[in-house]
């Protein structure tokens, strides 16, 4: 949620600045800015709008080889061009970019007020510049440690100051920071996709680090007491190519034709067909530990809560130990009871979302066990939690998840397969599951080969105004999902529902205005779901069913969108590939900007 780029080397600033915020505009897109500081001082171009409206807004002599740059996601203030970083301090000598949020915000810039200083901004961020620019240090680290003492809060910053023309001082708390080591010229970053094109050689700051970045080199120190870190860099194995569109569309489309892969990957090395197991050793759990386990409780937010939902079902039904899944970001505000044999399974893409890194320290304060399915190495809650796999989606941009989402699907559907060999499963059954889970990966890409139909499909749902999705047990949070995925890159808006509560209530909206996509497969509850399709297209409501060849819909006026047949557990995935397939082309049949969904941005670091 929001970007930082820096530069600070012998070529001109504003470019590599410009070119890093493209890249990083996912995070955050509702306005953009730069600060170079050139031999007259710091130069400011900033303004509400996408990174591309300020490329061409900015002015042509923008001299300079230091320069901080961000993308932004509104927290304090609406998207205007004065609240867009960077923020200066009055003498306009510092410039301050900010990710997260100053929770004492509000105390400090009243401070400031009396102080006599007039803020231009609405935001938390701006005070920083006042702090550092009114700092007695003599050096621009010791300023910004002294202005980090006043603050609380999560924070990624980087600032540059006019009297310190060859630095940027970055530090971090809550809100991720690394610095990019060049030939002569150095980088800082708040994601790796920002100067990807440019180093791999990087060090990731831990919370409480600060760097001072010159163009040949950095040091680190903790911010809270001036300690010496001796942080280094390491090269990262990663492929720059990936972090681009290439032939696709959009990074979104991109991402859902990653997933044949992509999901491959995710189990490479981790079936043994022999013993009809799993083998995750990252959880760092014995066998012992495992049959221990009394309750499994997943913690994930948004879809990432929606994927922990069918992995309970997995788990519960593999291994027959009670699971659920609950909304990270609720979690925490409920005192929730934690208890010894509980394993918690926290899941996310990012690493990076604050609510699901607090529901881990939750648990982990009340000695709780977490283990973490995490798509991002190294990240803030791969590091918080006692152990885990990580989901080898690769770099994923879009806002709208896929290709991580389904490998949150097959991570749970190891963890279910090992934690049921251990008790009751048998190897018969485990042997049956890897032959399901080796065949996914070409099923995906079957289903994806359907996409022209599905386009046609997703033309149609677009142009109504409100939908429904609905599904029973293994196909209710598919239906989550589908809705979740439809809602956020469409605008439509999307309503999931229980097929078996529709008549309970919301069947009193079904109508020929109102579309309902229904998860049907072939199950133990088709029949019924076939009756609750009568229910709808009796009430004139439009149905598209999302089923197997070969299932018998009666004589129900419905569409019908077909997926391949693997074993019942491990549906749940393969119903809700068509459904990213449906929301993408909906989104795009209707002109939207799918990679970059209004009011959102990519991994949410602010509660
Ligand atoms: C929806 C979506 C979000 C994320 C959620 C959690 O398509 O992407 O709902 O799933 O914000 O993000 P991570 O997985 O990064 O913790």
């Amino acid at each position: 949620m929001c970007g930082i780029v820096g530069y600070v080397g012998g070529q001109q600033a504003a470019p590599l600045l410009l070119e890093g915020l493209a890249r990083l505009e996912h995070r955050g897109y509702d306005s953009a800015g730069v600060a170079v500081l050139g031999g007259s001082g710091q130069r400011l171009a900033k303004r509400a709008g996408r990174v591309r409206d300020l490329s061409e807004a900015l002015p042509k002599r923008f001299a300079g080889k230091v320069g901080i740059g961000h993308t932004r996601w509104a927290t304090h203030g609406p998207a205007t061009d004065a609240n867009a970083h960077p923020h200066l301090d009055e003498a306009s000598a510092v410039a301050v970019v900010h990710n997260g949020i100053i929770d004492n915000a509000s105390t400090l810039r009243r401070q400031l007020t009396d102080a006599g200083v007039e803020l231009a901004s609405d935001t938390d961020t701006e005070v920083l510049a006042h702090l550092v620019a009114r700092s007695d240090a003599d050096t621009l680290e010791g300023k910004v440690r002294e202005t980090l003492s006043y603050v609380e809060g999560t924070y990624g910053i980087a600032v540059t100051h006019a009297d310190f023309p060859d630095r940027i001082v970055v530090a971090r708390n809550g809100s991720p920071l690394l610095v990019g080591v060049g030939e002569k010229e150095m980088f800082v970053a708040s994601d790796l996709a920002a100067i990807i094109r440019h180093t791999t050689a990087v060090a990731h700051l831990d919370d409480g680090e600060m760097a001072t970045v010159t163009a040949t080199g950095f040091t680190t120190v903790r911010h809270t007491d001036g300690a010496a870190t001796a942080r280094e860099a390491v090269a990262i194995d990663v492929d720059a190519d990936q972090y681009e569109a290439g032939e696709h569309e959009s990074y979104m489309h991109k991402e859902i034709h990653e997933q044949p892969a992509s999901a491959a990957r995710v189990l490479r090395g981790r079936l043994d067909e022999r013993f009809g197991t799993a083998h995750l050793g990252g959880l760092g759990l014995d066998n012992r530990e495992l049959r221990a386990i009394r309750r499994v409780k997943i913690l994930g937010c948004g879809s990432a809560f929606y994927v922990g939902q069918m992995g309970a079902g997995l788990i519960e039904e593999l291994a027959r130990i009670p699971a659920d899944a609950e909304a990270a970001s609720e979690f925490r505000y409920r005192n929730p009871i934690v208890e010894p044999d509980t394993l918690y399974v926290v899941v996310s893409q990012s690493g990076e979302t604050i609510d699901t890194l607090l529901a881990v320290e939750e648990v982990r304060r009340k000695g709780g066990r977490c283990v973490g399915l995490v798509n991002v190495v190294g990240s803030a809650i791969a590091r918080a939690c006692d152990g885990g796999i990580y989901l080898h989606a690769g770099p994923e941009v879009a806002v709208a998840s896929t290709k991580a989402l389904t490998n949150m699907f097959l991570g749970f559907a190891l963890l279910a397969l090992q934690l049921g060999r251990v008790r009751d499963l048998s190897i018969a059954d485990g042997k049956r599951l890897i032959a399901g889970l080796e065949r996914l990966p070409d099923q995906i890409a079957e289903i994806l080969e359907g996409e022209a139909d599905l386009a046609e499909a997703a033309k149609e749902l677009a142009a109504a105004e409100s939908l429904f999705f609905v599904g029973r047990v293994r196909g209710f949070p598919v239906a989550r999902e589908g809705a979740q995925k439809f809602k956020e890159i469409s605008y439509r808006h999307a309503e999931a529902y229980q097929t078996s509560e529709l008549k309970h209530g919301p069947l009193a909206l079904i109508s020929p205005q109102v579309p309902t996509v229904a998860v049907v497969p072939d199950d133990e509850l088709t029949e019924r779901n076939v009756a609750a399709l009568h229910e709808i297209a009796a009430r004139g409501g439009p149905l598209w069913v999302v089923t197997h060849p070969g299932v018998d819909l009666g004589d129900v006026p419905a569409r019908r969108i077909e997926v391949p047949r693997n074993e019942v557990e491990l549906d749940p995935i393969l119903l809700t590939v068509p459904l990213q397939v449906l929301a993408y082309h909906a989104a795009a049949s209707l002109g939207l900007d799918v990679d970059k969904p209004r009011n959102l941005a990519k991994s949410v670091t602010v509660e």
